[in-house]
């Protein structure tokens, strides 16, 4: 059947698939054909998301903050068409209380990680050509902020200037270089931040939409950066958030 955005025959890695919009792209980049590989700290979470798959699957668990769990995973990684580079960190903090040290432990898994991934990825000849590479950023930095958010949406600024660089460098090689820019999504992402549940919820009410997101829908937008039906499109920084910036 006639299905632009199939992913039927190829192999996609993800990281941060041991929870959810990381998990909800393995399980729907599944649905739709792909053979995937998950990575992340957890895992048993990770395994939960590998019994959530349709198809074929595999894990491994690597700290991608950690250059030698890096090369380990690359060693285990033969031929992909595509990355999604969800793993990701949230540190709300005051900019007057930040040091160098949180700077440092928020760029190195929601920037440096990514990069340097998918810079080895390249250098190894495991992305193939005509390859699909999609970063999980956010309309932090891009649109918007929030409180206490300063240093988060720089990591994710950083990624969505990027990208139009690295899109321009592959694209000789037909590989492109796409973000999803996330708003407020239903996840555990923000448990253990200080924000109250009583919060999130009075948030949500200033999205047009009146309501967050949902991890699937940000998947669905990661399968068709992934898939056929987006293959004219690279550089770009999609937002996906119930029509929150447009206010
Ligand atoms: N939720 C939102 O509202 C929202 C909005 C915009 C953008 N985003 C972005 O979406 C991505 C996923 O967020 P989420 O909401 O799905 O959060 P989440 O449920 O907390 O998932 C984060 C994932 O990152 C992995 N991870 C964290 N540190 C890691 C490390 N050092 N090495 C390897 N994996 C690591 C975690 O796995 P382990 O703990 O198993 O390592 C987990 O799978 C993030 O990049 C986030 O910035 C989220």
């Amino acid at each position: 059947m006639y299905n632009p955005f199939s992913l039927e025959g190829k192999t996609i890695l993800v990281t941060g698939a041991s929870s959810g919009i990381g998990r909800a792209i393995a399980i729907e980049c599944s649905k739709m054909g792909a053979r995937v590989i998950l990575t992340a700290r957890n895992k048993e979470r990770l395994e939960e998301t590998l019994l959530m798959l349709d198809n074929e699957g595999e894990l491994y668990v690597a700290d991608l903050s950690n250059l030698d769990d890096r090369n380990t995973l690359l060693i285990h990684l033969s031929h992909i068409d595509g990355v999604v580079h969800s793993a990701g960190i949230t540190d709300p903090v005051p900019f007057q209380f930040i040091t160098k040290e949180r700077l440092d432990t928020i760029f190195d898994i929601n920037y440096f990680s990514p990069v340097f991934l998918t810079k080895e990825l390249l250098k190894k000849k495991i992305l193939r050509n005509n390859s699909s590479i999609v970063f999980v950023s956010s309309i932090a930095g891009l649109l918007c902020s929030s409180v206490g958010g300063s240093a988060y949406s720089a990591t994710k600024s950083a990624i969505n200037g990027m990208v139009k660089g690295i899109a321009l460098d592959l694209a000789n090689k037909q590989i492109r270089v796409n973000t999803v820019c996330p708003g407020m999504i239903d996840t555990g992402i923000f448990d253990n931040s200080g924000i109250t549940q009583e919060q999130l919820v009075e948030d949500s009410k200033k999205y047009p939409l009146k309501r967050y997101g949902k991890p699937e829908e940000v998947a669905h937008s990661v399968v068709y950066l992934l898939s056929e039906a987006s293959s004219w499109v690279t550089g770009t920084n999609l937002v996906i958030d119930g029509g929150y910036t447009l206010l």
